[in-house]
């Protein structure tokens, strides 16, 4: 008896194929907790319906609101949800504060928590994700690691207990879904764009939003890329919110987009020359899908992907810096190798909750 709590677009994405995996076990039963951290129908409802994520069976539609408040309300309803279930263990992804309420709660009712995407780091504890993860981690009794690093970072914090090294569920769900996405979606044809000859951008971190002078240095690279590259930008909420609230609008050049539906997202992640981003998620897939990427970040979780030459780390302080790096990274191809396992690690996810209960 599982309670897996998810509720923001990362973690739907990843449920897909754990979800599945558990459906396949007699033994198993699993409940979906929706914590409602994201709630447009095109963050959260397209997933469910395109991907065939098992309906939640409660939403706590708790919305969004300042961290405290948020994950305070987050941790009253699930724990209300785990008192009446009394699961075997609560599973939870990532980082977000769905991912630390669902840790927490689970932990002071003594309930196993099992964490997927365990161990990940960027050693930079201003960050909303990483107090997250370190929270979820120490709280865990099972800890699903996506890498060998992951394991390392975990060993280092004194948490070798329960760690199962599985690969990266992000990766089982691309190669799930590459074929129906190159075959179904239609949206570069709708768009007008012609596979390799754009820059696929994703913007919505914490420290690039809320940062006017880093959001401004996105802003204009974007807009001098768009002076040589079409530039397409499936705009996270937040950002259209931050931006607004600036006053700041993008210049025509840059094709701004609601947010896509994961298919939709593969179609315009295979079709790009460079992918632009500072989503943990699409560093990953445009690595997946063979495409050049630039992070504008500090840091990044990935290491792997910059080691391997396929990801460039461009703090978002100066955008010329930005344009000039886009633009050389066409063509680029990084060492083949596989960091993230062999597209399997759903199964092994099942195979340890599996055991768990007997
Ligand atoms: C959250 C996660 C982040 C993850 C991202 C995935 C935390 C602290 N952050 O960031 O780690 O990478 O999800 O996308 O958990 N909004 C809407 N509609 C929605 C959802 C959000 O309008 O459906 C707007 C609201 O203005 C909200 C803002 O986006 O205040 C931020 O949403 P929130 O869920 O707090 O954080 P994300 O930036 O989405
Ligand atoms: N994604 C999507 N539609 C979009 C943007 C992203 O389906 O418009 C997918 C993307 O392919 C990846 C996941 O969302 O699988 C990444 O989520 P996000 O960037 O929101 O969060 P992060 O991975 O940074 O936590």
């Amino acid at each position: 008896n599982i309670v897996t709590v998810v509720g923001a677009r990362p973690q739907f994405i990843k449920a897909t194929v754990v979800s599945a995996a558990l459906a396949e076990r007699a033994g198993i039963v699993e409940r979906i907790v929706h914590t409602g951290q994201h709630y447009d129908a095109n963050m959260s409802d397209v997933f469910f319906e395109e991907l065939g994520i098992p309906r939640p069976s409660v939403h706590l539609d708790v919305r969004s609101g300042p961290h405290g408040a948020q994950t305070g309300q987050m941790l009253a309803g699930i724990e209300a949800v785990l008192l009446e279930q009394r699961p075997d263990a609560v599973l939870v992804y990532g980082d977000t504060n769905s991912t630390a309420a669902g840790a927490l709660a689970a932990s002071k009712l003594h309930i196993p928590v099992a964490h997927v995407e365990a161990g990940l780091r960027s050693f930079n504890r201003r960050m909303p994700e990483e107090q997250n993860r370190v929270i979820t981690d120490h709280l865990a009794d099972v800890l699903f690691a996506p890498t060998d690093l992951a394991v390392a970072n975990l060993a280092h914090e004194g948490i070798v207990k329960g760690v199962h090294a599985v690969g990266d569920v992000m990766y089982d769900v691309a190669l799930h879904f590459a074929g129906r996405a190159r075959t179904s979606s239609v949206l570069l044809d709708r768009l007008g764009l012609i596979a390799g000859a754009y820059v696929l951008m994703t913007v919505h971190r914490a420290e690039n939003t809320d940062e006017p002078a880093r959001l401004r240095a996105i802003v204009d690279g974007a807009t001098a890329v768009a002076d040589t590259l079409t530039v397409v930008l499936p705009m996270h909420p937040r950002t259209v919110r931050t931006l607004a609230d600036l006053g700041i609008t993008m210049p025509p050049g840059v094709r701004v987009i609601e947010p896509v539906g994961y298919l939709d997202m593969v179609a315009l992640e295979v079709g790009a020359e460079v992918i632009v981003t500072d989503s943990g998620g699409v560093q990953k897939e445009a690595f997946f899908h063979g495409v050049p990427c630039i992070t504008l970040r500090d840091e990044t979780e990935w290491v792997e992907l910059v080691e391997l030459g396929w990801n460039e780390l461009v703090p978002p302080v100066d955008a010329t810096a930005i344009a000039r790096a886009v633009l050389s990274a066409r063509g680029r191809r990084g060492r083949t190798a596989k960091p993230y396992g062999d597209g399997h690690a759903a199964v092994r996810i099942a195979d340890v909750m599996e055991k768990l209960g007997s």
